[in-house]
Parts: structure tokens; C-alpha cells; sequence
């Protein structure tokens, strides 16, 4: 039995083939008195390849009956196409029919909107465009590792279920065995410790408060998985689940973080480009015109560096008239950052020390005690792709910032812990790996990055 070739290999083939098996699914089938074209495509590559099917084969009439979507195995010769746009074609000698696709196929041969692909997600990667994002989506993964395995940074599992509050939001999804409808109650509040694991759970809104005790033992370390936020906002970028890569790097400073944001955005840029050429020229076509130059004008420059006090300075100085007027000590806006990164500066800007209240506990103080040394990595159409910061590392300061959130210290004692025992300045960040692939596609809303997007009241497949 010969094995299946796929499409990805056989167009690499530098010669004819007198016998290849492949197998995949109909893209269009084209009738005509002595011949028969198929197009199939089996998901390894955007191309599809060419199929011949002369009307002497075995049971020709049935599979001039088959339908985009239909899967097919093929045995055949490969052969050169003397068609334009094509090195080869196959020459079917015969074809087995594995499954078919009734009429109402929902994915026929025409543009249909990303709205309606998204009610149909779990066929939504047999198209062109989504099996190109999620080609690309699995090749970036891979880069990830390969950029800090590269640098020797360890890769640290951090839980998913998790008993603190990174970021202090209180944005946490529960996680319980109690019974909803008969919630066991102690002095009026819910009594956790009949809950399984005796106090309150929730999903992990981010890995870093765990990754970085590993930080404080094996030096450069990162976690790379899912995150959970029950945040109500419906937005382009904004998604209840969503994938994170968070890097910590020992005894180093807000400079260095800086620094690395921008060689990783830029490590995996260029990887993209030199790796995923086919499907990203996809993109380039037909989602986003601009996306090459986009792409290349990040490799080419280094971000700007723009501290916060700056930057409200520069957009109140702007003349442009924004929904969200600016003032030290608000949160910049969407507008704000598309303003600082779109028109003026048409470039990545990191921002950084923001003011201490609109940020998080663990960040580290600066001397003014007004800001914290924080920074966050903005691009064009997107906005905050990285958020990242110089970890506070004197338990003292740590110990004041947790009882001025009105936190409970006990619940941050390991936490606490680590700046006792060997205390050292380290930093780092958190790229949303979705904000990632909607800068490296050029594609608008976050929903058709991830194969099947969780959103407020939103939990189909
Ligand atoms: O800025 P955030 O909240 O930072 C943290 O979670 C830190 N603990 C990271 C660290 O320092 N280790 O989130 C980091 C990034 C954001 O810049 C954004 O790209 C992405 O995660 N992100 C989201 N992506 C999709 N949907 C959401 N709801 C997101 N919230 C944050
Ligand atoms: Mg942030």
C-alpha cells in the first residue's frame, strides 16, 4: 500500500510520479464530456492541487455527482499541468469516495461574511482564509518556544485553576463542585470550605504571579497557555478566553523588558514572513492591503519609547478632539493609543511608568511614588498588544501595596515569600497571542483568530 502524499510535499516534487495516493476534500469539480477536474485541497498548504478524471474510470457518473466539500481519496500519477499557474496536476487512475456533502454544504464556492463563518466554526477551516489563519496560528506557536528555548529561557506549566488574583481585577470565573441550586451558606456568604478545594477557585486570569517564583529560581523562564477573563466587554480584541505567552526574566529592569517586547514582536514578524510566505500573501490580498508595508516598517525600526506623562502631554497638545478628553491619571483610551500610534507616530510606542493607580499591585514604585515602572507595547489598529512591567521586589513596598488594595495578605503569603527569602529585581510582560495574529494577518476582529471564540453569552462548539 503506497502512503498518502500531501498536497504541501507533492508540489514540491521535482519530478513526475508514476503512482501517488492522496486524499482531501473537493474544492470544485468541473464537468465536461471526456474529462472531469477536481480541485482538492487537504488542508496541508492554501493550495490545492489539480485532479484529471478521465470519463473511462471506474464509476465516473458518481463522481461527477460530488459537491464542494465532498472528501475523496485519490490514487494517480503526478504529471506536469499544462495549465498556467500550475507545475502539476494529477492524472486520476482511480477514486474512492470517503464522504459526501449533501447540497447544503454550508460553505459553497464564494466569499461569505467572517459573521456568518463564525456561526459555522467548526467548518469554517475548510476555507481558504481560516485554514491560512490557523496554518499561521500553529506556526507562530512553535516560534514562541523557538525564540526562548533559543535564549534559554525555561518553559514553566503554570495552573489554570489558581486560588489568587493576579491582577486584582476580581474579572475571575468561578470554578466549583457546589451546587448551584443549594449553595451551603455560613453567616449569610457562601462557605467555601465545603467547596472542593475548601476555599474559593477560579480560573486563571494570568500565570505570571506563578512564574515568576519560578523567575526567582531557574532565572529566564516563560508560561505560554490559556488565560480566562470574565471581563463584560464585547469588543474587536476582547475575548473571555484567550491565549497568553508571559516571559520573566531575573535580575533585570524596565529597560530590559522594553527591550525584549520588541524582539520578540519583531523575532515573530520576521518569522512569519520567512515561514508562512504562501498563506500570509493571502492576507495581503485580500485583507489588508497594507499589511506588508505594516509588517516591514515594525522590522525595520525600533519602537518608540514615550513615558506616560509624555504622552498625555503630547495628546492634550494635539489639537485633536478626542470622545475621552485626557487628564494625568486616566487610562489611556483606545482613541488615545490609536492617535499616538496610527497618526503621530506611525509606529509600535511603548509606553511606560503609568500612574500607580491604574495599574496593577505587583508593579515596582518609582522614586516620584506616583508612578510604577509599567509599559505597554501599542500597535497600529490594535492597540495594547504586550502589557508588561519591572516587578516590585522590596517586601516592605509589596507588603504596603497589597494592604493599600485592600487585599488579603494571606492570601499573597507565598507570594510575599519570595521578596523575604533572596530577593532579586526581575521583569517582565504578557503578549495576547491572538492581539499577535491579528497584527501579523491584518485581520479586524479577535473572534477569527482562535478556533472557537468564547465571548459574553457566546459558547458554541
Ligand atoms: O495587560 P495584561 O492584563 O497583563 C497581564 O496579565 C500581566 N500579568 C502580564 C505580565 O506582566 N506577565 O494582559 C497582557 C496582554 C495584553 O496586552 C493583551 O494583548 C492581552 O494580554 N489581553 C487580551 N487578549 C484578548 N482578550 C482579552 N480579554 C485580553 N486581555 C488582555
Ligand atoms: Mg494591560
Amino acid at each position: 500500500m503506497t502512503a498518502r502524499i500531501k498536497i504541501i510535499d507533492l508540489l514540491k516534487s521535482e519530478q513526475a510520479q508514476a503512482s501517488v495516493l492522496l486524499k482531501g476534500w473537493i474544492r470544485t469539480l468541473r464537468e465536461s464530456k471526456e474529462f472531469s477536474f477536481i480541485e482538492l485541497n487537504d488542508g496541508s498548504c492554501l493550495s490545492n492541487i489539480q485532479i484529471i478524471v478521465d470519463s473511462t474510470i471506474d464509476h465516473y457518473k458518481e463522481i461527477t455527482k460530488l459537491t464542494t466539500g465532498a472528501a475523496i481519496s485519490v490514487q494517480g500519477e503526478l504529471v506536469e499541468s499544462p495549465g498556467k499557474g500550475q507545475k502539476w496536476e494529477v492524472r486520476a487512475t482511480s477514486i474512492d469516495i470517503l464522504g459526501v456533502a449533501p447540497d447544503d454544504f454550508p460553505l459553497q464556492k464564494k466569499r461569505h461574511t467572517d459573521e456568518y463563518l463564525r456561526t459555522i466554526a467548526h467548518l469554517r477551516p475548510r476555507s481558504n482564509k481560516y485554514g491560512a489563519i490557523f496554518r499561521i496560528r500553529s506556526k507562530l506557536s512553535f516560534a514562541i518556544h523557538k525564540f526562548f528555548q533559543e535564549r534559554d529561557f525555561q518553559w514553566i506549566h503554570t495552573p489554570i485553576i489558581t486560588g489568587s488574583d493576579c491582577e486584582g481585577a476580581g474579572e475571575m470565573f468561578n470554578v466549583t463542585t457546589l451546587d448551584l441550586n443549594d449553595i451551603p451558606k455560613k453567616q449569610g456568604a457562601v462557605d467555601y470550605e465545603q467547596d472542593f478545594f475548601g476555599k474559593q477557585a477560579s480560573l486563571t486570569v494570568s500565570g505570571q504571579l506563578s512564574v515568576e517564583t519560578f523567575c526567582l529560581s531557574l532565572g529566564n523562564v516563560y508560561t505560554f497557555g490559556p488565560t480566562f477573563r470574565a471581563e463584560n466587554s464585547n469588543t474587536s480584541r476582547h475575548m473571555s478566553e484567550f491565549w497568553m505567552i508571559e516571559p520573566e526574566m531575573a535580575f533585570a529592569d524596565l529597560k530590559d523588558d522594553m527591550a525584549l517586547g520588541q524582539e520578540f514582536v519583531q523575532y515573530l514578524i520576521k518569522y512569519t514572513l520567512d515561514e508562512c510566505a504562501e498563506d500570509l500573501a493571502l492576507f495581503a490580498q485580500f485583507v489588508d492591503k497594507n499589511l506588508m508595508a505594516t509588517l516591514e516598517n515594525i522590522l525595520d525600526n525600533d519602537f518608540i519609547r514615550l513615558s506616560y506623562t509624555d504622552a498625555v502631554d503630547l495628546l492634550q497638545k494635539s489639537g485633536q478632539k478626542f470622545e475621552f478628553p485626557i487628564a494625568w491619571g486616566s487610562d489611556l483610551q483606545s482613541e488615545h493609543e490609536r492617535f499616538l500610534t496610527e497618526k503621530h507616530f506611525k509606529q509600535p510606542v511603548i509606553v511606560h511608568d503609568y500612574p500607580k493607580d491604574i495599574k496593577a499591585f505587583y508593579m515596582r514604585m518609582n522614586d516620584d511614588e506616583k508612578t510604577v515602572a509599567a509599559m505597554d507595547i501599542l500597535v497600529p489598529a490594535i492597540g495594547e498588544i504586550i502589557g508588561g512591567s519591572q516587578r516590585e521586589e522590596r517586601y516592605d513596598v509589596l507588603q504596603q501595596r497589597i494592604k493599600a488594595m485592600d487585599f488579603d495578605e494571606a492570601d499573597y503569603w507565598w507570594y510575599l515569600d519570595t521578596r523575604k527569602y533572596g530577593t532579586a529585581p526581575h521583569a517582565g510582560f504578557g503578549l495576547g497571542f491572538e492581539r499577535l495574529l491579528m497584527l501579523v494577518t491584518g485581520v479586524s476582529n479577535i473572534r477569527d483568530v482562535i478556533p472557537f471564540p468564547r465571548t459574553p453569552k457566546h459558547l458554541e462548539f
